[in-house]
């Protein structure tokens, strides 16, 4: 295994701890508590469990975290009323709903209700066409943690080759407009790209971004490529156990690579560390304070 791990667990610490330093400053300095509020419409099991470990980095990094959950038959209506509620409390400087909604909620609406200036994740219309212009905007917090690993790693990005595996709204698209940010040269291959290994040869820089488990194999990684792995896929791991697994095969593919994020303890800790990130930016702005730096794109 010749790849360095690149430990997004240790960095995603980091960056926390810079939050709160900042939220320290904040409360400190200007009297101001930053606070997230998080919608969970359902009882999905996975949804619970994300929602439930943001709640807790919230309160650690000292920002107040306000919870809202609920049934899984509420109405577009109720949904809304309570968005609109947020969106005046100024108390509440970011606004997350988790995705996926059930489905007779509309997501575009709902999502595009949030006040783009609360909107934490960074998926509001306003927020995707100003990060696709190069205008400050909020950044979504997967690949802007991914974005930062980069960065911390290789320094500048600038004429590399990227090739973003996967064309998410969430992912694929954002990371792509932000490695362009950066001056890379990006490619954005998915399921119909035609020669999809000899694609992802040439990259420098692999984003893997599809959801599938263990689907690029070491031998379209280019030696010495940087590969971040975004997928997080549950497996069966006989004897009626399952694991974790990328959507790459790590271990063929931390053979070829020159520097690799693992799963879990990779892609996963920096996503919510930059939505706590995103917070405090979000509190910034709101407040005409001073954002912290190295914590936006
Ligand atoms: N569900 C899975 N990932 C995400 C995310 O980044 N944000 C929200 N709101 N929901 C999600």
């Amino acid at each position: 295994m010749g790849a360095q791990i690149i430990d997004g667990k240790a960095f995603a610490a980091k960056v926390r701890g810079q939050v709160a330093d900042h939220v320290a400053r904040l409360k400190s300095d200007h009297g101001i508590t930053p606070g997230l509020a998080v919608v969970l419409v359902g009882e999905d099991p996975a949804s619970q469990v994300y929602v439930r470990s943001k709640g807790k980095m919230t309160v650690e990094v000292g920002m107040n975290s306000y919870e809202h959950k609920l049934d899984p038959d509420t109405s577009e209506a109720d949904l809304l009323a309570l968005i609109a509620q947020l969106n005046t409390d100024p108390e509440v400087h970011g606004i997350l709903v988790q995705l996926p909604l059930p489905k007779h909620l509309d997501e575009d609406l709902v999502i595009n209700s949030i006040d783009p200036a609360k909107d934490v994740d960074g998926f509001h219309i306003s927020n995707v066409g100003l990060l696709g212009t190069g205008q400050k905007s909020m950044v979504p917090c997967t690949p802007l943690g991914c974005l930062m690993m980069l960065r911390e790693y290789h320094g500048s990005l600038s004429g590399m080759d990227a090739v973003v595996i996967g064309r998410s709204n969430i992912v694929g698209k954002p990371m792509a407009q932000l490695l362009l940010g950066d001056s890379c040269t990006v490619t954005i291959a998915h399921s119909r790209t035609r020669d999809l290994p000899d694609v992802v040869r040439r990259a420098d820089i692999v984003v893997a971004a599809v959801g599938r488990p263990e689907m690029v194999p070491g031998d379209w990684i280019k030696p010495g490529a940087t590969v971040i792995d975004v997928g997080i896929n549950r497996v069966d791991a006989g004897e009626s156990k399952t694991r974790l697994v990328g959507d790459c095969d790590y271990d063929s593919c931390a053979e070829v690579a020159g520097a690799i994020t693992p799963v879990p303890g990779g892609v996963g800790p920096m996503t919510i560390a930059c939505l706590l990130a995103n917070t405090v930016t979000a509190c910034c702005r709101a407040n005409g304070v001073a954002e912290p730096e190295g914590l936006t794109a």
